[in-house]
């Protein structure tokens, strides 16, 4: 894909994967994954931490609306926020190593008409990874302003916050269209035959 066209669907410009993409979800729709013979151990551990991902972005969302309803003052906020965060963030490096180096080349194989969309994918994965490095600097900048100004201090909050939304908002767009691309694969050529078991 050229990077251009990359750039087109990159996470901070496209709603969903491109049709051309979605085929083979059209004929494994979500709502049939559940009760699919093929839905084997491997991708149900895979699914199994899309959704703890989901769970953290839920409660470290839940702590940045406590931060700006002031039910929370920022070193509150960071004491909670910043260990799950990165809880979060070194799972998250984990997973897109192995979805990299491992998985994305066996689905991209099996099915290569698809192969743009693991481009995109992988796109994706920077693009999450420059959003965490956003928020970083701002929870840095939070945290040096211990003792000054109240006013400052709550821009830097409001920051912070801002940057978690952009991650987050990303983060589940990612998990939603990763699955897309990848449950159908699976239930249509089976674990045992891409080699995943
Ligand atoms: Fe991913
Ligand atoms: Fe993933």
């Amino acid at each position: 894909m050229q990077s251009t066209e990359a750039n087109r669907f990159s996470l901070n410009y496209r709603n969903g994967l491109p049709q051309d993409l979605l085929q083979l979800c059209a004929k494994y729709p979500r709502e049939s994954w559940d009760k699919h013979p093929n839905l084997g151990e491997r991708v149900q551990f895979w699914l199994s931490r899309h959704d703890m991902f989901r769970e953290m972005i839920v409660m470290l969302e839940d702590c940045c609306q406590k931060l700006s309803n002031n039910l929370i003052d920022a070193e509150e906020f960071s004491q909670w926020f910043i260990p799950r965060l990165s809880f979060l963030l070194n799972h998250l490096d984990l997973h897109h190593k192995v979805e990299e180096f491992h998985l994305f080349p066996i689905f991209a194989a099996a099915e290569t008409k698809l192969i743009d969309g693991f481009s995109i994918l992988e796109t994706d994965h920077q693009s999450i990874h420059l959003f965490a490095d956003n928020l970083k600097t701002e929870l840095q900048a939070l945290f040096e302003l211990k003792n000054k100004p109240r006013d400052e201090v709550k821009r830097a909050g409001e920051n912070s916050t801002m940057k978690f939304a952009t991650l987050s908002k990303g983060l589940v767009s990612h998990l939603n269209d990763e699955e897309d691309l990848i449950v159908p694969i699976v239930l249509y050529h089976s674990e045992e035959s891409l080699g995943l078991i």
